[in-house]
């Protein structure tokens, strides 16, 4: 799997480090490429996605309408991973006309990529090896997705980076992620808990998939 991250902000820094402990192939795709501390490559956002069979989207939710559609033949065939989430500048939920949540409206951005939501749902101070493993257990990534190999491959890019994988169902179920990242802010920033806090879920039955 070789794995391009966009944005060079706090989440792709974050999972490319990640990424790149657990021995995958990555690079940073950013309109202002720097050369990250954590030695992973950098370069434009075309040339990233070039690189990866795997997109990982860490931008900001409302840049996407605009920078998205000119690389949507390029990311053809591409499994998209939806990080964002939809937010306003100041950290509050952002309105979407639609009703739907931002994974797909992004899938629609993104017609011939197969999008998958992860990682929204866990602060990017929990992305480091010592932080995802919490008192009680390891972070949950949440996955939602509609392509059976590509949620495979994006459970499968969870577990190799350290976290819990758990595929929740189709696409549509993004709008509960979105829903459980803004909880998370609100806890965290409205209620001052911080943002060293993840979600753990527990399961006696586990699906597997
Ligand atoms: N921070 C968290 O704990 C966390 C956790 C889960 C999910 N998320 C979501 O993940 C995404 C990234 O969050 P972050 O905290 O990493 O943000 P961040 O640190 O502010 O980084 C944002 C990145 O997006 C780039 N960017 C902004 N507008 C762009 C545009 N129009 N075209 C291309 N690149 C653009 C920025 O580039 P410049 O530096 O050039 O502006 C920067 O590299 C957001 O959607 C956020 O909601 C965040």
């Amino acid at each position: 799997m070789q794995i391009a991250v966009i944005g060079n902000g706090s989440v792709s820094q974050k999972l490319s480090a990640l990424a790149k402990s657990a021995q995958i192939e990555v690079i940073v795709g950013a309109r202002n490429p720097n050369t990250l501390s954590e030695g992973v490559k950098e370069t434009s956002i075309p040339m990233a996605i070039d690189f990866g069979s795997v997109v990982v989207l860490a931008i900001p939710f409302l840049a996407c309408a605009d920078l998205l559609p000119p690389l949507a033949d390029k990311l053809e065939g591409k499994i998209v991973i939806d990080a964002t989430n939809p937010l306003n500048p100041d950290w509050s939920p952002a309105t979407i006309a639609s009703g739907k949540s931002g994974a797909e409206e992004i899938a629609a951005l993104l017609p011939k990529s197969k999008v998958v939501k992860a990682f929204n749902s866990i602060f990017a101070d929990i992305m480091t090896s010592e932080r995802q493993i919490r008192a009680k257990g390891t972070a949950t990534a949440f996955i939602a997705g509609d392509d059976q190999a590509a949620i495979k491959t994006v459970v499968d890019f969870a577990e190799l980076i350290g976290f819990a994988p758990l595929y929740v169902g189709p696409l549509p179920l993004a709008k509960y992620l979105e829903g459980m990242a803004h909880l998370n802010i609100a806890i965290a920033i409205g209620q001052q808990g911080g943002t060293d806090a993840a979600f753990l879920y527990d399961q006696v039955k586990a699906v597997s998939h």
